[in-house]
């Protein structure tokens, strides 16, 4: 039988070379599927906003929102270590206000860590939090929740930048970091600086492990994904092909057949 994955774990896998997979759910039909698919980290992100309420920014997420969708994702989990997704100010106002709402992720969804995004600008907070006791998961690069400031969805370069939040958000005690938008050969040195485990996103080959966000990778979204994301299936086109044969079958009253029927 497979065991449940701890930080420790994580930790231990990057020691041994061993690849981390991680990807988003939101909702307990696919966070089952994700779970029994062996997948490490379920990440209940606030791409929630963009693939699940159909908005142009993680933004307007809510916290209360995140625990709905934490708690239900939670619920489906056996194996994967479900990380609830601090939404835009929630933690960024006060040291208490982080606290608060990093203990509701674990207090009343069910998580096992929260993730926040930032790097040297947020690591007192990740200290605070950490030392509570919560498992923390940073977050650097390409950081949507500060897309007006960066001027778009743009590739992060500033080497030296990245270099400095990676180790800055290791020190403050993060069990991990998520590398977005970041060119490869820069993230092969995060990686290698590091003795946490850094999972990638638009970060290359390198990172411990990868992330993809589910609605992205399977193909249930159908609008433009970025050039980092492989899709493994088309469950889009599989689904409105599914439709679009019951709806034909009712219009032409070939369903239900008889042995739909109760005698
Ligand atoms: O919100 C999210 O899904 C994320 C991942 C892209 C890492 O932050």
């Amino acid at each position: 039988m497979q065991t449940a994955i701890t930080t420790s774990k994580l930790i231990k896998m990057k020691e041994n070379g061993e690849k981390i997979t991680a990807l988003t759910a939101y909702d307990y039909l696919f966070a089952q599927m994700v779970d029994q698919a062996g997948i490490e980290i379920i990440l209940v992100g606030d791409s929630l906003g963009m693939v699940f309420q159909g908005k142009a920014t993680t933004l307007p997420v809510t916290m209360d929102e995140s625990i709905y969708h934490t708690e239900i994702v939670a619920r489906a989990c056996e194996r994967a270590m479900v990380i609830g997704d601090m939404p835009f100010m929630s933690y960024q106002g006060s040291i208490d206000e982080a606290l608060k709402n990093a203990g509701r992720f674990l207090k009343e969804a069910g998580a096992a860590a929260v993730k926040l995004e930032g790097g040297a600008d947020v690591s007192n907070i990740i200290e605070k939090i950490v030392k509570t006791g919560i498992p923390v998961q940073a977050h650097i690069g390409l950081t949507p929740q500060s897309v007006h400031q960066m001027g778009g969805f743009k590739v992060q370069r500033d080497e030296e930048r990245l270099l400095d939040d990676a180790k800055r958000v290791q020190d403050a005690g993060a069990f991990s970091v998520v590398l977005e938008g970041i060119p490869s050969e820069i993230s092969a040195k995060i990686t290698a600086l590091l003795t946490i485990p850094t999972i990638g996103i638009g970060a290359g080959l390198e990172c411990d492990g990868q992330i993809l966000v589910l609605p992205d990778m399977l193909g249930i979204n159908n609008k433009k994904v970025p050039k980092f994301v492989k899709k493994y299936a088309d469950v889009y086109t599989e689904v409105v092909n599914g439709l679009e044969s019951f709806a034909k079958e009712v219009k032409n009253k070939s369903f239900p057949s008889k042995e739909y029927e109760y005698k």
